[in-house]
């Protein structure tokens, strides 16, 4: 009984069986269910790599069929949640909206809330828990793209389900929305790419947050938004968003040492560095620089490559960096992608959200069916005052 382990940050911490994200740090390994993710990011799309998270193995033919026409069947948002999304301010940040109408979303579903339908109904009812997946990942595109409408004073796009999964989030997004819009084959393909590479890592800090969340048996909708919220933080998938803002900072080449050296200082954090499992380079990083560069092949070279090159160049070659295991993580150059196809910096973490939430899901569907399941609930050291006799406030020094 007690206290039995002290784990700061559960850095040495396994706290469930997973098949679903394998990772090994010091060789740069990164697998979903076996398969390693450069073959998944070169062969597969993002909803098929859903569906492989999600239930276990890569779908045939027939299962991929009718996985996209259901989800693809989802997609539409309740009038009255793009009415919570209007009633949001103008420059409130995308991620603030994504969050708060993802939380939203369960008002909208009580069937698909275990206080009300019954404990076991996720476990008993394989029906129920797949309409809620569909739900989210049909929905969760038409959210952010919402959120992102709504932050330029434009109506919301209704989604387009003859489109693929990128093409109708790119379309519901885009500013003219024609009605035979279809963007950029490159572009989908590159924004479908990186949908996959942050589809899933094993337990990083917002899937952590939605197995914790989810422990309490709380509908899917609020422990996802739970999740997002883990996600939006700068040391998680705002680190994207970061990264930008850090080397707009920076601003050119020249300046690399100058502010490498307040790193050193630590003064300042290199953003988009470090990782908590990889002590090596960030398999999805590499894989995101080369998409980088077909993406500005189309949009054009955003110039702040060079310096994040430069950054990268230096790291890599300081005993600072190397001693203590900093390499690149996926969002290091992320960002820059986003940026050259124009969207805006703080919807950056939006777009770490979107595929994200399959991960989610499987780690939702799997603990679910984890007979060992049980409330999360860690211990702590209280290192507080003992016992105390209470003051009366007008006797307190
Ligand atoms: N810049 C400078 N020093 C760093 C950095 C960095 N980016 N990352 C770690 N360090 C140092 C840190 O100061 C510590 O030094 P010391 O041992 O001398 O005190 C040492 O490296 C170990 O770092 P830590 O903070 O104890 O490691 P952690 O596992 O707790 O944190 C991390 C991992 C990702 C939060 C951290 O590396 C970091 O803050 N990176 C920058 C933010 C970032 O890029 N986040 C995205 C992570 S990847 C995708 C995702 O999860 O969303």
């Amino acid at each position: 009984p007690g206290l039995r382990l002290f784990d700061p940050a559960y850095q040495n911490t396994a706290v469930c069986r997973s098949t679903i994200c394998d990772i090994d740090g010091d060789r740069g390994i990164l697998r979903y269910r076996g398969y390693p993710i450069e073959e998944l990011a070169e062969k597969s799309t993002f909803l098929e790599v859903s569906y492989l998270l999600i239930y276990g193995e890569l779908p045939t033919t027939a299962q991929l069929d009718m996985w996209t026409g259901q989800v693809m069947r989802h997609t539409f948002i309740h009038t009255r949640v793009q009415e919570l999304m209007k009633s949001f301010n103008y420059d409130a940040h995308p991620m603030g909206m994504f969050i708060s109408s993802v939380a939203a979303m369960s008002t909208f579903h009580p069937e698909a809330n275990p206080a009300l339908a019954g404990n076991d109904i996720y476990k008993n009812n394989v029906r129920v828990r797949n309409k809620q997946i569909l739900r989210l990942m049909g929905k969760i595109p038409t959210v952010a793209a919402s959120c992102y409408r709504h932050r330029i004073g434009r109506d919301f796009n209704a989604p387009r389900n003859d489109l693929s999964y990128t093409e109708n989030f790119l379309y519901m997004m885009d500013h003219l929305s024609e009605k035979n819009y279809k963007p950029n084959p490159k572009l989908a393909k590159a924004l479908d790419v990186l949908f996959i590479l942050h589809a899933d890592h094993e337990l990083n800090c917002s899937t952590a947050a939605m197995r914790h969340i989810g422990s309490s048996l709380v509908d899917p909708y609020s422990a996802v938004a739970g999740a997002a919220a883990a996600l939006y933080g700068p040391l998680h998938g705002g680190a994207n968003e970061a990264v930008l803002r850090m080397l707009e900072d920076i601003g050119t080449v020249e300046k690399v040492s100058g502010f490498l050296e307040e790193v050193k200082q630590r003064k300042r954090k290199l953003m988009g560095f470090g990782h908590r499992v990889y002590k090596n380079y960030d398999p999805r990083a590499k894989i995101i620089r080369k998409i980088a560069y077909e993406v500005f092949e189309v949009c054009g070279k955003e110039p702040l490559i060079e310096v994040a090159i430069e950054l990268e160049k230096r790291a890599l070659a300081d005993e600072f960096f190397t001693a203590k295991k900093l390499y690149p993580n996926v969002d290091f150059y992320s960002g820059l992608i986003y940026k050259a196809m124009g969207f805006p910096t703080d919807f950056f973490p939006v777009l770490f959200a979107i595929p994200r939430v399959a991960g989610w899901l499987a780690h939702w569907v799997e603990s679910i069916d984890d007979k060992d399941a049980k409330i999360w609930r860690p211990r702590q050291v209280y290192t507080g005052e003992g016992r105390r006799a209470y003051v009366p406030v007008d006797a307190r020094g």
